[in-house]
């Protein structure tokens, strides 16, 4: 991170303890405690000096045209605010505020679970980013240093917070702010610097002139203050803009002009400081997290055959040696061991795979696939399912809350509900496990080195002994015991001669005629 401004001569000390206007009520604030460990790449580090940070997501998000809260959309399968959150707390401040508003009960019960450590301001009235830090301020330690940045930008990570707390410390600034150079700038606010190019001040796209308009040094929203100079700089903002709220960024000019220190700090990586506002940015910054993500995985050692189409939520976990074939999606919590094979088009939903296993152009969710096992291609394993060591399951299978035993088959065209298969058995093409009488879910038990027949229909509840078969095609209604045959079919009939009489003329009574066969008789095969 590029420092891009000498430090300024000390200068005259802000205004002190100038109470923030009254806002909206603020949510009773208590200490954090019981902070959750820091799972970042910041660990190691001196212990930072951050006393608080405050994360603004009190916005509508109306560009998102959406009944779900931006800051809740997810990427990565988490959503936004948390990506935000998770690399805040990395920087372990004393105290964690998020602004809410728009959406508010939604946010609040969301954030409830994920970061309950989060003591949540509520800012009725959305009056702009400074009227924000005003409320989030109230009841607030009088002095110290506070982060603040938006819940929007889920791409900012904790190493570059942590290097531009850094950057902060070192310059011994009152004010910083992490800036970045953007092909883009159009809708930002841009950093204008003085002719010794230091930080001057931060005007927003709508009340910038044609030549400041050209600047590519946009503010990504990110900042570090001292609290008390903070303070004193928000008591003096104005609405007097193209938008008519308080901007935050307007105390930048405030304290410069007060002698306070302020810097901007750029980023190496402009990515990272993206903002989400519609959907069009969302797919984009999804798309980045989707390559950070697959980088991560492929430094460890797994083979991502087409990274573009693969796309792996960020709570995965995959050891070295696994390959993944494209058009593949591994969501939730979702563990797989060394050797596995997944894919191409497989989606993995909370699956546990083990060491060797093969999925194939399969979709699987909520259930374990044991080591060896063999999946697909085109199985669909719903929750509740284990599949066995060494279990296979193949082309048209569907399986619900079952348990297949270890080596046990359902090569073909099946659908298993609520069964317990042993080891070793085989059950034959289009079987159904007939576990729904309409009202009620029945259980079917199979035992060991059972041999099903195809297209058997098992009629649950049911229970089928050790070592025993089903004849082809039966219709099981009663148990089978162990090493018997169950055969519940009718009786085959052959009437002889009937297509060369009912069917005289036709391709099929020309065909039977030269293979030898008469109309004369009327005898049927197989009655008495
Ligand atoms: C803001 C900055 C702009 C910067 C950009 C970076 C200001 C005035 N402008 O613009 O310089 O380039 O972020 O992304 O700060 N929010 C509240 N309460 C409010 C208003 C906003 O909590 O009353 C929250 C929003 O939910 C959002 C964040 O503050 O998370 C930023 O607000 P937004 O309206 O997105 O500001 P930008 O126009 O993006
Ligand atoms: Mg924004």
């Amino acid at each position: 991170m590029a420092e891009r401004e000498a430090k300024p001569p000390e200068g005259v000390v802000a205004e002190r303890g100038a109470r923030p206007p009254e806002g909206e009520v603020a949510a009773p604030v208590v200490p954090l405690c019981n902070r959750p460990a820091n799972t970042e790449a910041v660990r190691g580090r001196a212990v930072s000096q951050l006393d608080l940070a405050i994360v603004l997501a009190a916005g509508e998000g109306t560009r998102m045209k959406s009944a779900l809260p931006k800051v809740l959309h997810p990427i990565a399968g988490r959503p936004i605010v948390d990506h935000v959150l998770a690399a805040t707390t990395a920087l372990n401040a004393s105290e964690l505020r998020v602004v809410i508003g728009a959406a508010r009960e939604q946010v609040e019960a969301h954030l409830a679970v994920t970061f309950p450590q989060a003591n949540l301001v509520v800012q009725a009235q959305r009056n702009g980013t400074g009227h924000a830090v005003q409320i989030a301020l109230e009841n607030a330690p009088h002095l110290g240093t506070v982060l603040i940045l938006a819940g929007d930008t889920p791409l900012l990570t904790s190493v570059t917070l942590q290097e531009f707390f850094d950057a902060h410390i070192e310059t011994k600034s009152d004010a910083s702010v992490l800036s970045a150079h953007v092909p883009d700038p159009f809708g930002y606010g841009r950093i204008v610097r003085g002719e010794d190019g230091a930080l001057a001040r931060i005007v927003e796209e709508r009340d910038a002139n044609e030549e400041e308009q050209e600047i590519d040094e946009i503010n990504t929203g990110v900042y570090i203050f001292d609290i008390a100079k903070l303070r004193g700089a928000l008591a003096g903002l104005k609405s007097g803009n193209a938008q008519g709220e308080l901007y935050l960024t307007d105390v930048i000019e405030i304290m410069k002009s007060a002698g306070d220190s302020v810097a901007a700090f750029a980023s190496n990586d402009y990515t990272e400081t993206l903002g989400i506002n519609d959907r069009s940015q969302l797919a984009e910054c999804a798309a980045i997290m989707r390559d950070r993500i697959n980088d991560a995985h492929m430094k460890n050692g797994v083979s991502i055959v087409d990274p573009t189409t693969t796309w792996i939520d960020s709570s995965v976990e995959i050891d070295r040696d696994v390959t993944i074939y494209p058009g593949s999606s591994i969501f939730g919590k979702t563990r797989i061991a060394s050797g596995a094979i997944i894919g191409p088009r497989t989606s993995l939903e909370n699956v546990e795979v083990g060491v060797g296993a093969k999925i194939l152009e399969s979709r699987v969710s909520d259930s374990t696939i044991e080591s060896g096992a063999n999946v697909g291609p085109f199985s669909f394993i719903r929750p509740g399912t284990t599949l066995a060591e060494g279990s296979k399951v193949g082309a048209y299978v569907e399986v619900k809350n079952s348990h297949v035993g270890p080596g046990s088959k359902v090569p073909h065209l099946s659908y298993v509900g609520d069964a317990t298969i042993g080891s070793g058995t085989n059950i034959g093409a289009a079987t159904i496990f007939v576990n729904y009488d309409g009202v009620e879910k029945h259980q079917t038990t199979i035992g060991n080195d059972v041999r099903i027949g195809s297209d058997t229909m098992l009629v649950a509840p049911l229970t089928v002994g050790d070592g025993a078969y089903t004849a082809a095609g039966s219709v099981i209604t009663e148990d089978v015991p162990a090493g018997s045959i169950g055969v519940a079919r009718a009786k085959q009939r052959n009437v002889l001669g009937w297509v060369l009489r009912k069917r005289a003329g036709s391709k099929s009574a020309e065909s039977a005629r030269k293979a030898g066969a008469t109309e004369g008789s009327t005898k049927v095969q197989g009655e008495a």
